[in-house]
């Protein structure tokens, strides 16, 4: 097992990050698991779409990168005194579109792209309740047909950095959360 990085998820909105977050991090208690979003939140003391509507799309491009190098090098030092825990990262999906953070996930992370086809991405987001400004930005939830059409505009957008940006690939279509975790779990082994 690779012992010198932490690992990130990332993959478009909807491809699982979370849940697949969460099984990996049972395979692997001695990680702890933070949710990028959720880590701007409290770092912020405001909700992502408040941010999005209040501050605007590059404030919080700007807050993911803050975050994530607080996460990677703000607790380095308490790392190299034992008393750090190695992470397991489930990133927002847009991290990857902003050189900051490309450049922190090089550094720091082993990079999982959960890839998932448009048909999974689009039925797991209308069965997901999450406000994602992104994709409602009047606050409106889209059709299924708006929504595809929104998704494959944003994927032919993003689909190059997802792949650049990770060091493997993981096609989760079909996959139960435990299973895309046991992969990747097979995947640091072989990565040492
Ligand atoms: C975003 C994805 C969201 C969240 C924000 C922007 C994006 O995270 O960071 O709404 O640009 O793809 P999830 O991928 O967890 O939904």
């Amino acid at each position: 097992m690779n012992t010198r990085k932490d690992i990130a998820l990332t993959g478009f909105m909807g491809c699982g990050k979370t849940s697949v977050g969460k099984a990996l991090a049972e395979l692997l208690p001695e990680y702890i698991l933070i949710d990028l979003d959720e880590y701007i939140e409290s770092m912020t003391g405001k909700r992502i779409p408040d941010i999005f509507k209040e501050e605007g799309e590059s404030v919080f491009r700007d807050l993911e990168a803050h975050a994530l190098a607080k996460i990677f090098i703000g607790e380095k030092s308490r790392e190299a005194t034992g008393e750090g825990r190695r992470k397991i990262i489930s990133l927002g999906g847009g991290a990857i579109t902003t050189e900051p953070c490309r450049k922190l996930l090089k550094e720091y992370a082993i990079c999982f792209y959960l890839k998932a086809s448009s048909n999974t991405l689009v039925r797991n987001l209308l069965n997901d309740p999450a406000d994602r400004p992104i994709l409602n930005p009047d606050g409106h939830r889209m059709t299924e047909n708006s929504l595809m059409e929104r998704v494959g505009q944003l994927m032919t957008a993003r689909a190059p950095l997802y792949e650049s940006a990770a060091d493997h690939i993981i096609p989760t279509d079909g996959l139960a959360p435990n299973q895309a975790a046991t992969q990747i779990l097979a995947t640091l082994r072989l990565d040492t």
